[in-house]
C-alpha cells in the first residue's frame, strides 16, 4: 500500500519564531497518546526522492527497502547494474514506491552527474542521498601495512573516500538547486577506532590500514559538508556500522561477538532505522554528526 503521508518539500533550518511555535505545539496538556500522523510527519520520508549509491549491496539495499517502506521514491545507484535492477524490482514491488536502478561507477564524475540528471528527469529532483558504496576487492586484504600495495591503497580510497567525495558533489548540487537536501554517508567503527588484530585470530589477515583511513576520511568529510552547507539546507550528517555477519569463520565471528557488548553481529537491518532517522525530520536539529551503531562496539 502506498504511504498516503506526503511530507512535501523540506522544510530550512528552524528560526526561533517557528521553533517557539514547534514548542507551544509540541506541548501536551492531557500527556494522551502521540497521535500516529506524528510518527509519519517525523519519521516518514512520503514524496521525498532518495539516491543510494551502492543500493545493490547487502547494507545498501536494506537501506533501499526502509526508505522506499517509509514513502521516498527511491534510486539504486550501482556500478552492478543486474544487482541493482534486480533489487530494484524487488524493492518495488514489497513497497509499491517507484524504485530504479541506474548504473554509475561513483569514482567517475560524468557517471554521477547523468545519474543526477536521469533521477532527476525520471523521480523528481533527488534530496536525500545515501553513501554506502565501497571496494573490497582483489587486493584489499593483501597484506600487512608494512608491504601494504600502493595500488591496492589507492583503490580502497578512490571507492571507499573519493567517491563519497564526489557524489556529495553531485548530489549537493542538485540539492542546492532544489533549495535543500539530506545526506548520510556511511563510515565504520574502522573509520574511529583502529581494528582489533585479535579478532582475526590465526588468519594473519586484519581489516586494512586503507579502509581505516578511508574511513575515517568519511567521518570529517561529513563535517566539513554539514559546516559548508550550513546555509543551503543541506544536513550531512554520518552513519558508523559495526561488523555485519557474512558467513565468516566460525573463528572470527566468535571473537567478533565476545568483543561486542551486545553479544553478536549485525544484520544489515540493523542500520534501518538509524538511517531512516538521519534522512527524516527527527534528525532537523542534527548535522555533522556520528551515529554508531555498532552494539556496543566502541563504547571501551
Ligand atoms: N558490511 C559490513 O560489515 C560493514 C561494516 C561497517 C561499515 N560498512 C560500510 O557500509 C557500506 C555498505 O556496506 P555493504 O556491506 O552493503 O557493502 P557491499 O560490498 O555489500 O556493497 C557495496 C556496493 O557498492 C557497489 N560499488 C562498489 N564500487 C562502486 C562504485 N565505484 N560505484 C558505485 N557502486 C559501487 C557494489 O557493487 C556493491 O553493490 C560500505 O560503505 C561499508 O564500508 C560495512
Amino acid at each position: 500500500m502506498r504511504t498516503a503521508v506526503r511530507i512535501g518539500a523540506l522544510t530550512r533550518l528552524a528560526k526561533p519564531k517557528r521553533q517557539q511555535k514547534r514548542c507551544v505545539r509540541g506541548a501536551k496538556d492531557d500527556n494522551g497518546p502521540m497521535p500516529h500522523s506524528f510518527v509519519e510527519e517525523t519519521f516518514g520520508l512520503g514524496g521525498q526522492v532518495a539516491a543510494v549509491v551502492g543500493g545493490a549491496g547487502r547494507i545498501g539495499s536494506a537501506l533501499c527497502r526502509a526508505i522506499a517502506a517509509a514513502g521516498a521514491d527511491v534510486a539504486m545507484v550501482d556500478i552492478d547494474l543486474p544487482a541493482a535492477e534486480r533489487l530494484a524490482k524487488q524493492v518495488g514491488e514489497e513497497t509499491h514506491q517507484r524504485v530504479m536502478a541506474i548504473a554509475a561507477d561513483a569514482t567517475s564524475e560524468a557517471q554521477l552527474a547523468e545519474a543526477v540528471s536521469h533521477i532527476g528527469q525520471r523521480l523528481g529532483p533527488p534530496r536525500l542521498l545515501v553513501n554506502s558504496a565501497q571496494f573490497r576487492g582483489t587486493g584489499f586484504y593483501s597484506s600487512n601495512v608494512e608491504d601494504y600495495p600502493r595500488a591496492a591503497w589507492e583503490k580502497v580510497l578512490e571507492t571507499n573516500l573519493t567517491a563519497v567525495h564526489l557524489a556529495c558533489q553531485a548530489f549537493g548540487r542538485a540539492m542546492i538547486a532544489a533549495g535543500g537536501g539530506r545526506i548520510v554517508n556511511i563510515s565504520s567503527t574502522y573509520g574511529l577506532v583502529s581494528p582489533d588484530p585479535r579478532i582475526y585470530g590465526a588468519s594473519g589477515v586484519n581489516s586494512p590500514v586503507a579502509y581505516a583511513a578511508a574511513k575515517a576520511g568519511v567521518v570529517n568529510l561529513t563535517r566539513y559538508l554539514a559546516i559548508h552547507w550550513q546555509d543551503k539546507n543541506i544536513r550531512v550528517n554520518c552513519l558508523a556500522p559495526g561488523g555485519v555477519f557474512d558467513n565468516q569463520s566460525a573463528e572470527f565471528v566468535e571473537n567478533y561477538c565476545a568483543r561486542t557488548p551486545l553479544g553478536r553481529m549485525a544484520a544489515a537491518e540493523d542500520y534501518q532505522g538509524a538511517v531512516l532517522f538521519l534522512l527524516s525530520r527527527a534528525a532537523e536539529y542534527m548535522t555533522g554528526a556520528v551515529l554508531c551503531v555498532d552494539g556496543g562496539w566502541t563504547a571501551w
